[in-house]
């Protein structure tokens, strides 16, 4: 019991680091202390868009909470800054000097993202825009199936001025030129201005594409204003091409998957238990005490793919049997028994595919 007046001032000591000092990341992403980076990144990016500054015009708080959560996301999606969170909170991390000027939402959206924010980037067809740039990038079924983040290192040219002038604003104006009196001449000519000089830099940026489940080949991720630039005007956009890798086990279509299964003669006879691994490492079981011919299929509902638009519905899983045959040669008595327990006729149907068995 002499311990007891430490414990109290330990415990207190505990609580107010917790309560005094500064935001509580964990709270503000709305995830668990044990949340894998993953789900925090998952879950940074659904309220990111949700609370916007550009979106939430009216609402004075939308601001702030918008900084908090990119603070929280750069702290907890660090592995190295979450630690020392863990240890010694807010407090812990500002020792270390960290950066307030972090702008994760750039890093995920592009500088405004595919969806038209109030007053967002009005496309005006005078303004020259620089091309889109569409790259392919190849996910496994996997990543389809339980969702990723990819990161990508872009080196983006970027315009920065430099010495000198350069023309500009080119046009065509007519000029008229008296060659006497009542007399004139009309001549074309192209007329610049001078702007400033620019040269184009190589600039790392890194950007991070979240593979949501259930995403379909072909499914076009867009970064506006991440494409080839333009020095008179704005640039265009890059997009990433899902394209969804060959997988050696499954096969998809739509939301449903496809599998193979071979299976030993006596199985496909007397029943059998197996477990196939799905895409998430989680086991599917699959049960039969009935006789399985070559090409049965089995379904299972709701082993498929999840839907994209509702990760909760989730295609079927399609089994297809084949049987594998004993190589090795029968005895005489063997072969009776065999016969005795089958007690099938010899008869023989000839067919030639067309009409069924
Ligand atoms: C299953 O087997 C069939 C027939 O051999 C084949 O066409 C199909 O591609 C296979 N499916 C998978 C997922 O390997």
């Amino acid at each position: 019991m002499r311990n007891l007046p430490i414990l109290v001032v330990l415990y207190f000591i505990v609580a107010i680091s917790i309560v005094c000092c500064g935001r509580d990341f964990y709270k503000i992403l709305g995830v668990n202390r044990d949340a894998t980076t993953h789900q925090i990144k998952r879950a940074y990016r659904k309220l990111a868009k949700e609370w916007h500054p550009d979106k939430n015009k009216d609402d004075p708080t939308a601001e702030e909470k918008f900084k908090n959560l990119g603070a929280a996301y750069e702290v907890l999606a660090d592995t190295e800054k979450r630690k020392v969170y863990d240890r010694h909170g807010e407090e812990g991390l500002s020792k270390q000097g960290h950066d307030d000027g972090f702008d994760p939402f750039s890093n995920f959206f592009g500088e405004n993202f595919g969806f038209n924010f109030g007053g967002g980037r009005e496309r005006d067809n005078e303004t020259p825009r620089g091309g889109d740039l569409v790259v392919d990038l190849e996910v496994s079924l996997e990543e389809l199936f339980s969702g990723n983040f990819v990161e990508i290192v872009r080196y983006k040219p970027v315009a920065k001025p430099t010495s000198g002038t350069r023309q500009c604003n080119c046009r065509q104006e007519m000029q008229t030129i008296p060659l006497g009196p009542g007399r004139f001449q009309m001549v074309q000519k192209q007329v610049c201005d001078d702007c400033p000089n620019y040269k184009m830099v190589a600039e790392e940026k890194l950007l991070e594409v979240e593979i949501e489940p259930g995403m379909v080949d072909g499914h076009l991720y867009p970064f506006v204003a991440e494409g080839e630039p333009h020095i008179d005007g704005e640039p265009g956009d890059l997009k990433f091409k899902i394209v969804q890798m060959k997988h050696p086990k499954f096969e998809r279509r739509g939301d449903d998957l496809y599998t193979n299964i071979t299976i030993s003669l006596q199985d496909a006879l007397i029943g059998f238990e197996t477990e196939i691994t799905h895409l998430d490492g989680h086991k599917v079981k699959l049960v039969r005490d009935k006789i399985t011919w070559p090409g049965a299929r089995m379904r299972k509902k709701d082993e498929g793919m999840p839907n994209y638009d509702n990760n909760n519905v989730k295609g079927t899983l399609f089994i297809t049997f084949d049987v594998e045959f004993p190589k090795k040669g029968l005895t005489t008595e063997e072969r009776q028994s065999i016969k005795t327990i089958l007690q099938q006729s010899s008869k023989q149907t000839i067919y030639n595919g067309l009409q069924g068995y």
